[in-house]
């Protein structure tokens, strides 16, 4: 059963914790939540002190997703913080090995994220070693943007390569992510799926959980 991780940037920042409690309740399966440093992507959004505070408003996994340049300066800030799962940019980095070791090390699971335009092979000597590949559906930087449909063929690809190698890493998708797109994503093979504005935009957050979750199977 694939899982639901709720983007907090779609959410009223205003209330965030209690947003984040709401999330919870409605029957998510994780916190994504979208670091933006202004200068990898267009947009500027929270750091580590935020990112501890929504630790702890909840008991569930937090997803963090550093579009950042220079990540290798974060990596232990975001896990003290409370990172269980973090993801970088391979296109942020150009030591790609050394940041998957450092993530491991500081004691979080590694997650690569590749944007839209980037090809899976620069995963081919590292898929071993990640714990999850994020796909990003759209150019990282705002929610609420369309799905890119040129990304599927690259789930069903990645879905390919990791059951060929018998490996335990688990396909995220991001961006787009809607009643209208869950299920080719789904049916394309990922596992994890990111939603911002499908889940905040509408009440009650419960429906749009029990509605995405009906499309995933
Ligand atoms: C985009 C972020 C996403 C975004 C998803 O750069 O990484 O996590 O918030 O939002 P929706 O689901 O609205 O596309
Ligand atoms: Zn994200």
């Amino acid at each position: 059963m694939g899982k639901i991780s709720a983007s907090i940037l779609s959410s009223d920042f205003g209330r965030l914790a209690e947003q984040v409690k709401d999330a919870e309740q409605a029957g998510v399966d994780w916190i994504h939540v979208d670091v933006m440093d202004g200068h990898f992507v267009p947009n500027i959004t929270i750091g580590p002190a935020v990112t501890r505070a929504i630790r702890r408003a909840t008991q569930l996994p937090l997803d963090v997703h550093l579009m950042i340049s220079n990540p290798e300066r974060y990596v232990e800030a975001f896990v003290e913080a409370g990172a269980d799962w973090l993801g970088i940019h391979v296109e942020a980095t150009l030591h790609l090995e050394r940041l998957i070791q450092q993530i491991k090390e500081a004691g979080a699971k590694a997650t690569v994220t590749l944007n839209p335009a980037t090809p899976l092979n620069c995963l081919e000597y590292v898929l071993k070693e990640v714990d999850m590949v994020l796909l990003m559906t759209v150019n990282p930087g705002f929610s609420g943007q369309k799905f890119i449909p040129g990304v599927l063929p690259k789930v069903r690809r990645l879905r390919q390569m990791i059951d060929e190698q018998e490996l335990d890493v688990l396909i995220q998708v991001d961006g787009g992510v809607q009643l209208d797109t869950i299920g080719d994503l789904a049916a394309a093979g990922a596992d994890v799926f990111v939603s911002g504005s499908g889940l905040f935009n509408a009440q009650p957050l419960a429906d749009n959980v029990r509605g995405l979750k009906a499309l995933m199977k």
